[in-house]
Parts: C-alpha cells; sequence; structure tokens
C-alpha cells in the first residue's frame, strides 16, 4: 500500500506534488520553530517549552533527512537539489519542472542546515540560570558557552531565512501568480508541466522507518540515552 497514492483517473491537469508526511512535516516544523523563538525570547520559565520545542524539532529534522531518500518522488532530494548549470537556466527563465525550483532548494537546505545548527548549538547550551540543553553535560561549561554565543547570533540568519522563505513565496502569489501554499496544504498542484511524472515511492515502510528514526533522534538529543548523572556525595553530618 501506497501512503498518499495518485487517485486512477484523477484530472491529469492535477499533480500529487507534496505527500502527506511532506505537508505535515512542514507545518509541524512551522508550529514548533514559532515556539521556539517565542519561547526563547521569553527565556526564564519559558526554557523549559523552548527545550522541548527543540528536541522535536530535532525530531523532525531525522525524519526529513530519512524521507529525502525514502519519500515519494517530489519530496527526495535527488529531485530537487541541482547544480549550477540547472540554477542558471532556472535564473534565464527557462527551468519549467515541478517541485521545490532549483533556486528555492537552496533555501530549503539553508533552512534545514541552519535549523540543524541551532538545535545542535542548543542542546549543549545553557541560560546561565537554571536551564541546560540536556546535552550540556557532554559539553562543558566553557564549550556550552561558547556554543550558546554561537546559538544566539544564529537564530538572526534563521530568521532572516524564514523572512526570505514567506517573502519569497509572496512573490511567487503576487508577481507570478502562481499559489506555492495550497499545495502544500492539499498536496496538489493545479496545471503540471508537459510530461511531469506522477510522484511514486514513499511507501507505509518507508514512512514507519523515518518515524522511527526521528523518535530516536529526539530521544537522543533529549538526553535519554545519557548515562545517570553520578549520586550527591554522600555528606556527613556536621555535628
Ligand atoms: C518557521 C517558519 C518556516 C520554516 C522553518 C519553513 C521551512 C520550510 C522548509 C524546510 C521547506 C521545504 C519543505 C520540504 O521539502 O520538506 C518549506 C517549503 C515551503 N514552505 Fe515553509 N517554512 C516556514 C514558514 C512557512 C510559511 C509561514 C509558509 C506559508 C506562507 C510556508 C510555505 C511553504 C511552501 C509553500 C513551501 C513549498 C515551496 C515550494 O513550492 O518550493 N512556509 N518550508
Ligand atoms: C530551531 C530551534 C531553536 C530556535 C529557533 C531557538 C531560538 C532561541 C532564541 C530566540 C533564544 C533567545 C536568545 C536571546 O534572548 O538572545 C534562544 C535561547 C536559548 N536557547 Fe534556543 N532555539 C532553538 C533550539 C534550542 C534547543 C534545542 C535548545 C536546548 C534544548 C535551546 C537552548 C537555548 C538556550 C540554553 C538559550 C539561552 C541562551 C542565553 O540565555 O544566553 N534552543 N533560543
Amino acid at each position: 500500500m501506497r501512503l498518499d497514492s495518485r487517485r486512477d483517473g484523477a484530472a491529469a491537469s492535477r499533480l500529487r506534488l507534496w505527500d502527506l508526511p511532506t505537508r505535515l512535516f512542514h507545518w509541524t516544523l512551522v508550529v514548533l520553530v514559532a515556539i521556539a523563538f517565542v519561547s526563547g525570547f521569553k527565556g526564564g520559565n519559558g526554557m523549559d517549552i523552548h527545550g522541548k520545542a527543540g528536541i522535536g524539532i530535532a525530531g523532525l529534522l531525522a525524519f526529513r533527512l530519512v524521507w529525502g531518500f525514502a519519500g515519494s518522488t517530489y519530496a527526495r532530494f535527488a529531485s530537487f537539489v541541482r547544480g549550477p548549470a540547472v540554477i542558471r537556466t532556472y535564473l534565464r527563465g527557462e527551468w519549467h519542472g515541478v517541485g521545490h525550483n532549483p533556486l528555492g532548494a537552496l533555501s530549503v537546505l539553508a533552512l534545514l542546515g541552519l535549523l540543524a545548527f541551532q538545535v545542535g548549538t542548543g542542546l549543549f547550551g545553557n541560560d546561565d540560570i537554571a536551564f541546560n540543553g540536556p546535552l550540556q553535560a557532554l559539553a562543558g561549561k566553557d564549550t556550552s558557552d561558547l556554543l550558546t554565543g554561537l546559538h544566539r547570533k544564529s537564530l538572526w540568519l534563521l530568521l532572516a531565512l524564514v523572512g526570505l522563505h514567506v517573502a519569497a513565496i509572496g512573490y511567487y502569489a503576487r508577481a507570478k501568480k502562481e499559489n506555492l501554499v495550497r499545495p502544500m496544504i492539499t498536496g496538489w498542484t493545479d496545471a503540471p508541466p508537459e510530461g511531469a511524472r506522477p510522484a511514486s515511492g514513499g511507501g507505509v515502510l518507508a514512512f514507519l522507518f523515518a518515524v522511527a528514526v526521528g523518535l530516536l533522534a529526539a530521544c537522543a538529543a533529549s538526553g535519554a540515552f545519557l548515562p545517570p548523572p553520578p549520586p550527591p556525595a554522600a555528606s556527613s553530618p556536621d555535628w
């Protein structure tokens, strides 16, 4: 059985572009990243939820990594990561493919990479008050402080990239009259180019495997596999 398979007899003018797992990944990611930003800037008692959102993002990123190889056609990295020649073709307005365009693919990779960096630095970070990232003990205080500094800088780059991402989608909607958001919600794109092939792959087993890797990554990020801290040294009473 295929997850989200294309219905036979569906209008040829429509194409199943984004499979359900890719869409669920995207919108869950948006919610968790928004929570991470709000709770991070709030600080204090917001840090607990900040850490949890970050661990969830770690799981999502691991899921997407696997889905980039095991997912359906247009979710696979091989279908949208292209070399400079294809990017030049796109810039000349001569690219007529389906899915992430060759330039958009770079921003997808940059977003995923920067999110991984943000999560990675956060897991080893500390807020100098009451919150330590779940893997902070592995880093030691100096390295943890260094990574926390990077975490606080890279978040601005991430914010800029998200802004660019949303602006690019707005540009497509207004200037090119192309609604990219609808396919990310419904999965379907209207009027695909001539010869676009139906998506295949991304079956239930592949999905379960990707979910298992995502869950494992979230557990690892939460520190669940770290040895328990040593018990506090028995102190002798003062008398
Ligand atoms: C925290 C904010 C966001 C992040 C981190 C983010 C991240 C991403 C990523 C990683 C992808 C690639 C999807 C994949 O192949 O797995 C993507 C695609 C996409 N995102 Fe977002 N996104 C954000 C906000 C939004 C918002 C607010 C919208 C709607 C206005 C949106 C609309 C889309 C669309 C339409 C695509 C597909 C683009 C295409 O057709 O090539 N995103 N986003
Ligand atoms: C994409 C995911 C993440 C985003 C967008 C994000 C964003 C932020 C933001 C906006 C701040 C506030 C910085 C400031 O006030 O200058 C912050 C601080 C912090 N974050 Fe994250 N974060 C993410 C993931 C994580 C994770 C997974 C952890 C650990 C579990 C973490 C741990 C921390 C710590 C310890 C601080 C406090 C830094 C300080 O007070 O100097 N973050 N983060």
